[in-house]
C-alpha cells in the first residue's frame, strides 16, 4: 500500500515535469526567435527557466574569458542568489569540470561530490553543460535545485538544448 503511494506520487510528479518541460522548451524557442542577441538571449533564458521550472534556484552562464592564459570561467547572466564564485579556473568545482571535459555533469547530492564548490547552503543538486562554439568549449550553462536528484533525462535534454541553442547564436555573432 504504502509503496504503491509512493509509485502513483513519482508518476504523477514525473507527468507534471514533463509537461512543465514541454511548455519550457515551447517558451524557450519564442524567446530564441524574439531574442535580437545573445545577450538578449541568455538574459531572457535565465529568467525563462528559473521561473518556469520551479526546481531550478539558480540558472546562470559561465562564460570562458577570451585569451586568459591558464584559461578561467567567468560569471555572465543569471537570475537566482549571488554567488561568490564570479571567476573559476577549469581545476576547480563542477563547472571546471564540465567546461574541461566538454561534458555534461548532473550531481545528484553535491553534498557528496567533493568538487564541488558551494554558493548556497540551500543547494542540494546541479547541472552543468558545455556551449560549444565552433566545436570548442566557449562557455557553459550552469543549473542548481534546493532539491536532490532535481535533474532528470528530461531536464537534462531541455538544458542540452538550451545550451545548444545559445552556441548556435554565438556563432552567428
Ligand atoms: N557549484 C559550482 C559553482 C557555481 S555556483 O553553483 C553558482 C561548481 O561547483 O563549480
Amino acid at each position: 500500500m504504502w509503496f504503491s503511494m509512493v509509485w502513483v506520487r513519482m508518476v504523477v510528479m514525473a507527468a507534471l515535469n514533463a509537461n512543465k518541460i514541454g511548455e519550457a522548451r515551447k517558451a524557450v524557442d519564442r524567446l530564441n526567435s524574439e531574442a535580437h542577441t545573445a545577450k538578449e538571449l541568455m538574459e531572457g533564458m535565465t529568467a525563462l527557466l528559473n521561473k518556469l521550472m520551479l526546481k531550478y534556484s539558480w540558472v546562470g552562464f559561465y562564460m570562458l574569458e577570451p585569451g586568459a592564459v591558464p584559461p578561467m570561467l567567468s560569471l555572465g547572466h543569471y537570475t537566482g542568489a549571488m554567488t561568490p564564485h564570479t571567476r573559476i579556473s577549469l581545476n576547480q568545482g563542477i563547472c571546471g569540470a564540465a567546461a574541461s571535459s566538454g561534458k555534461t555533469i548532473v550531481v545528484d547530492d553535491v553534498g557528496k561530490d567533493p568538487r564541488y564548490l558551494a554558493c548556497s547552503l540551500e543547494t542540494k543538486s546541479e547541472i552543468v553543460v558545455p556551449i560549444f562554439v565552433r566545436g570548442q568549449v566557449a562557455g557553459e550553462l550552469d543549473i542548481d535545485s534546493h532539491f536532490l536528484a532535481a535533474f532528470t533525462s528530461d531536464d537534462r535534454e531541455l538544458v542540452e538544448y538550451c545550451a545548444q541553442l545559445v552556441g548556435k547564436r554565438l556563432e552567428n555573432k
